[in-house]
């Protein structure tokens, strides 16, 4: 028995040494100069493993031992490797998933449940900025986060800025291939509507940036979700102007103090006022209340920003004394949640949470009303660690239409709201927490935009379903193609089945090819 045992367990080592062997073999086959390519690689036998793999997934729920573990880490450290290593994956059958920043709600850039050999090839190593302020450009490569390049814009100019997202440890490869929206949503836009230029390495091994792709796919990469075209490696952006004051501000409402009313107002307000006011709540259980905060930047100095509130929402009654004027850089800080004083250098570094988490999106085109909210609130209040996020759109974002980028929810939709729920190591009751999401999701129902009903593929959720491998699995992930992308789903399949035939790209919820 106990030989056996060993003989089994030999064997598996045996395969995957064999695997890391043959694909380092074929990456030295695949480049130019021999490289020590086994310095990039990361086995489960290395004791850096865990901590590379830890470091670089961001939902601690699918980092338990419980879950799947890929073979081996590859961490390439320049353009030709990406091409190499998707070569020799293809050569040797072996399936790998892509990672930039590790945030993907569902973590199918590090897990598979799928495939029962993986490989991770995570682009960390891969974060070049280069910024050029003369022609209002940069390209930034995949691996980079949105805070690196927030900070690397101001350190060349304070008048500059990118409307990509408020958490500031995203990767840019994941992150923009979604859409990507942020405090400036409602004066740029999404990320993917600043984007000039892309390189990516299709299911050839090859490099091609906008012109080599053709507009086709350069509009499926803006938009149709990450890891299933190609792999990002760099994005070429147009850095947008911010004034080198702007204004934030954190005001409070309770239950008690007529957060409810106050919504509904929110609701009619926050999409159609000035667009260089963004005004997000943030909905939290505070012991047996609801606290609601208005979370706001203006593009602009207070004076400015408090006529605008006294003409357009003089019920929230903001006064002097919440503003605080800042610079663009510091709002970042601000909005990321880093305590005042922290120093913009801090966005180099790692991301600040870290923890358990399942969420799920919506997409609202009319106001809730108050007998909505006030359900609402009978859920929040019954779960441990809630967190609801409302984001208002208009705008930049009426100036689109549904096809013009994958991303659908533009004309129209007065916010996107965000339910999360968190929890902590050794919490017993994950079940339950999955189960409130789910409930939460099924009670906004009536509230919210349907036929179909609108989930955002940066919120990846795949309680929507997860491709099968067989013949019809384009009609199957129709149902979750159509909530992420509406009809744009349909041209996604078609330029998927053209650049990638054979699926070289795909994971749970990838856009699958037709069958040939
Ligand atoms: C705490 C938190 C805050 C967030 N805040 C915002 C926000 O403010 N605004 C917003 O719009 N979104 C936000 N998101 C969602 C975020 O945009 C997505 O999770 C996004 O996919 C993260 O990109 P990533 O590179 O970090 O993730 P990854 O997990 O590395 O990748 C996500 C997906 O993209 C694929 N992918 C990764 N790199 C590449 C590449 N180089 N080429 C092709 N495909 C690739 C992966 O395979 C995976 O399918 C947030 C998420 C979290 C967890
Ligand atoms: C608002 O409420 C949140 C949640 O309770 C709290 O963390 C924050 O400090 C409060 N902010 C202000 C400005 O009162
Ligand atoms: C493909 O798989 C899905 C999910 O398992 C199943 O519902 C569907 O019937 C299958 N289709 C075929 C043609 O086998």
């Amino acid at each position: 028995m106990l030989s056996l045992l060993v003989i089994l367990l030999s064997l598996s080592l045996a395969t995957s040494a064999t695997h890391q062997e043959s694909f380092v073999k074929c990456l030295n086959l695949n480049s130019d100069r021999t490289f020590p390519f086994n310095s990039l690689i990361y086995t489960p036998n290395n004791p850096s493993f865990s901590s590379v793999l830890d470091s670089s997934g961001q939902n601690k729920r699918l980092l338990e031992p419980s879950a799947p573990k890929p073979k081996f880490i590859f961490t390439p450290t320049r353009d030709s490797h990406v091409q190499a290593a998707v070569i020799c994956s293809k050569q040797l059958g072996i399936y790998f998933t892509v990672l930039s920043g590790g945030h993907d709600f569902e973590g199918v850039s590090y897990v598979s449940e799928t495939e029962s050999l993986f490989i991770v090839i995570d682009l960390i190593k891969l974060r070049e900025i280069k910024i050029d302020i003369e022609s209002n450009t940069a390209w930034v490569q995949a691996g980079a986060t949105n805070g690196e390049l927030y900070y690397r814009i101001s350190e060349k100019s304070s008048v500059h800025g990118f409307p990509a997202g408020v958490c500031t440890s995203l990767g840019l490869g994941g992150h923009i291939t979604g859409g990507a929206y942020g405090t400036m949503v409602r004066k740029y836009g999404l990320a993917v509507d600043n984007v000039l230029d892309a390189k990516i390495v299709d299911a050839e091994g090859r490099i091609l940036d906008r012109e080599a792709m053709g507009e086709d796919l350069f509009w499926a990469i803006r938009g149709g979700g990450g890891g299933s075209f190609g792999i990002l490696l760099w994005w070429k952006i147009k850095l947008v102007p911010v004034p080198s004051t702007v204004t934030v501000f954190t005001v409070n409402k309770t239950l008690e103090q007529g957060a409810t009313k106050l919504l509904q107002r929110w609701q009619e307000v926050a999409p159609y006022v000035d667009d260089n006011l963004f005004i997000r709540i943030i909905i939290q259980r505070t012991q047996r209340t609801v606290t609601t905060s208005y979370n706001a930047l203006f593009l602009g100095e207070a004076k400015s920003l408090l006529g605008i509130m006294k003409k357009s929402f003089p019920e929230l009654g903001l006064t002097r004394k919440d503003c605080l004027e800042t610079s663009w850089i510091k709002s970042v800080l601000y909005f990321a949640g880093f305590p005042s004083g922290t120093n913009p250098q801090v966005l180099l570094g790692k991301s600040l949470m870290k923890t358990f988490f399942k969420g799920k999106s919506d997409f609202v085109r009319e106001p809730i009303p108050e007998t909505g909210l006030e359900g609402l609130w009978k859920r929040v209040v019954a779960e441990d660690n809630p967190l609801i996020l409302w984001s208002p759109y208009g705008g930049r974002m009426e100036q689109f239409s549904e096809s013009d980028t994958p991303f659908p929810y533009r004309k129209g939709t007065r916010f996107i709201s965000l339910y999360l729920s968190f929890w902590q190591d050794g919490d017993k009751n994950v079940a339950k927490h999955i189960d409130w999401i789910r409930n939460v999701h099924n009670y906004m129902a009536p509230y919210v935009s349907s036929f179909p009903r609108g989930q955002y593929v940066n919120y990846r959720d795949l309680d929507l379903g997860v491709n099968t491998k067989n013949s019809t699995s384009y009609i199957e992930a129709s149902v979750w193609g159509y909530r992420y992308f509406k009809n744009n789903y349909d041209r996604l399949v078609k330029i998927k089945t053209k650049v990638d035939p054979q699926n070289v790209f795909r994971h749970e919820q990838s856009i699958p090819p037709l069958p040939v």
